[in-house]
């Protein structure tokens, strides 16, 4: 039976009432939905539009829905209802009959809807602060145990400046660290309750929504019941935060894929998160990667789609809001588990120091410090800059590096230089001397490393 027949004098077409259904996906609000009514019920009781007993007997009969649901979510499915509320309080009749009747009074699924999904998103932001935290250790602990491993730093996917692999690890740190900031930001705004706004003007009932919105956990009630039911800022910020951190994580698997590539080759992945080729038998193919760089796309996609949805909408609640949720179910799942496997990738990763060392000696990546060189003996750095060039053209055409330039071809192109040039120009050498804050220096990486564990209570 639906909510709301008394008006009708037909039955909904089968097709329309299928259109309009959100229970097959709704359904995973059922406890939300539960524990929301339970305080609903006891703000009817405060306000002595339900007694005591009754307000006990309701409760009690959601109780036993909530272990129901908890055990098997799963059955809800079987029902026709038309969404969640609809199958609680349908559950709450059979069990309690016309008493059950009662607990709509002064509610609307207008303020029940973005209750129960606020509730929802916030046990998913603390889900996701757990999964970014936990990833984030991962980072810290294999900066830790790589810390000697030299590599090219990349700009334009040209070999810029030698980097560490331990300064590569930290670097998704930092993004990490973000994600962790923006989610706890959008946990504040979000942390406002909607009930009590009715369908839209309020409730006319006469109810303490401070006090029903604190029995909720949430910091307090909303100030304007039109807002309340229209607004889903909060999805379009989770959203917005969850398509931040899959570019992170994205990010992450193409350096990774390109590490792992016969052409890189600085990497060797594990097999438990590779996979065959089903002709070519060397293969070994970095699937978990190329999945979670694939899966930031429909996490984007959930982010325009809400934004489409409400660009335009008129206040206050209208039926294309029920379309707020799938994208936003799938987008935070499909975030968690792939914060989850890029642990799982992490975990095992082998490091081919030799090849990260070579190719960091190729590519001229020491050219900087050649210019920095010449600006120490006096010259200015665009001076300075347009000789070490010149020298890289030369290396290039001698098909050698810059450390084996013989001295007295150095001296062609500089009278400055040096015997020291080589102790100047060295992988080590670049890399120590970066050593203010930020910089690849092993000391200040080390530093780093410290501080994060530090942070994060690992020990
Ligand atoms: N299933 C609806 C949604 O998800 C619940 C709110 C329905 N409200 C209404 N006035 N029909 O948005």
């Amino acid at each position: 039976m639906t909510l709301w027949g008394g008006r009708f004098l037909r039955e909904s077409n089968k097709l329309f009432k299928k259109f309009n259904s959100s229970l097959s996906f709704d359904y995973i609000l059922a406890k939300e939905d539960i524990i929301a009514s339970i305080a609903w019920s006891k703000a009817l009781m405060k306000s002595n539009i339900i007694t005591h007993k009754e307000q006990s007997i309701i409760e009690i009969a959601l109780l036993s829905l909530l272990k129901e649901v908890k055990d098997n979510n799963q059955n809800i499915l079987i029902s026709d209802s038309e969404d969640i509320h609809s199958w609680v309080e349908m559950k709450l009749i059979e069990k309690i009959g016309n008493l059950g009747k009662k607990l709509h009074t002064g509610r609307s699924r207008n303020d029940q809807i973005t209750t129960d999904l606020k509730l929802w998103c916030k046990s998913k932001i603390n889900l996701l602060l757990n999964s970014i935290i936990s990833l984030q250790k991962k980072f810290i602990i294999s900066a830790e145990s790589n810390h000697n491993i030299i590599m090219p730093g990349y700009t334009h996917l040209q070999r810029a400046q030698p980097i560490t692999f331990s300064y590569w690890c930290l670097a998704y740190v930092e993004m990490l660290r973000r994600d962790v900031s923006r989610l706890k930001d959008v946990l504040k705004r979000l942390n406002i309750s909607p009930l009590g706004s009715g369908a839209l003007s309020g409730t006319a009932w006469n109810i303490d929504r401070e006090e029903l919105a604190k029995s909720m956990g949430f910091s307090s009630a909303t100030r304007n019941g039109l807002d309340s039911v229209s607004d889903r800022d909060y999805v379009i910020e989770l959203l917005s935060v969850a398509s931040i951190g899959m570019i992170h994580l994205s990010r992450f698997s193409e350096d990774l894929i390109f590490f792992n590539s016969g052409e890189a080759n600085f990497i060797e992945l594990s097999d438990d998160i590779t996979s065959g080729s089903s002709l070519m038998p060397q293969k070994k193919n970095p699937d978990a990667l190329e999945l979670i760089r694939a899966k930031c796309g429909r996490v984007h996609g959930s982010l325009f789609s809400i934004l489409t949805v409400l660009k335009g909408l008129p206040l206050s609640y209208n039926k294309d809001m029920q379309e707020d949720k799938e994208g936003l179910f799938d987008a935070l799942y499909t975030w968690n588990i792939c914060l989850s496997v890029s642990e799982l990738v992490l975990n095992n990763i082998k490091m081919k120091s030799l090849s990260c060392k070579k190719a960091a000696e190729q590519g001229y990546s020491n050219a900087t410090e050649v210019a920095d060189y010449l600006v120490k003996k006096g010259l200015t750095f665009r001076e300075a800059h347009h000789i070490s060039g010149q020298l890289v053209l030369r290396a290039i055409h001698d098909n050698k590096s810059l450390n084996n330039l013989e001295i007295f071809i150095f001296k062609k192109y500089s009278d400055l230089i040096e015997e020291d040039i080589y102790e100047h120009i060295t992988l080590e050498s670049c890399l120590k001397k970066r050593k203010s804050k930020g910089g690849v220096a092993p000391e200040q990486v080390c530093q780093e490393i410290i501080k994060s564990k530090k942070r994060l209570n690992i020990f």
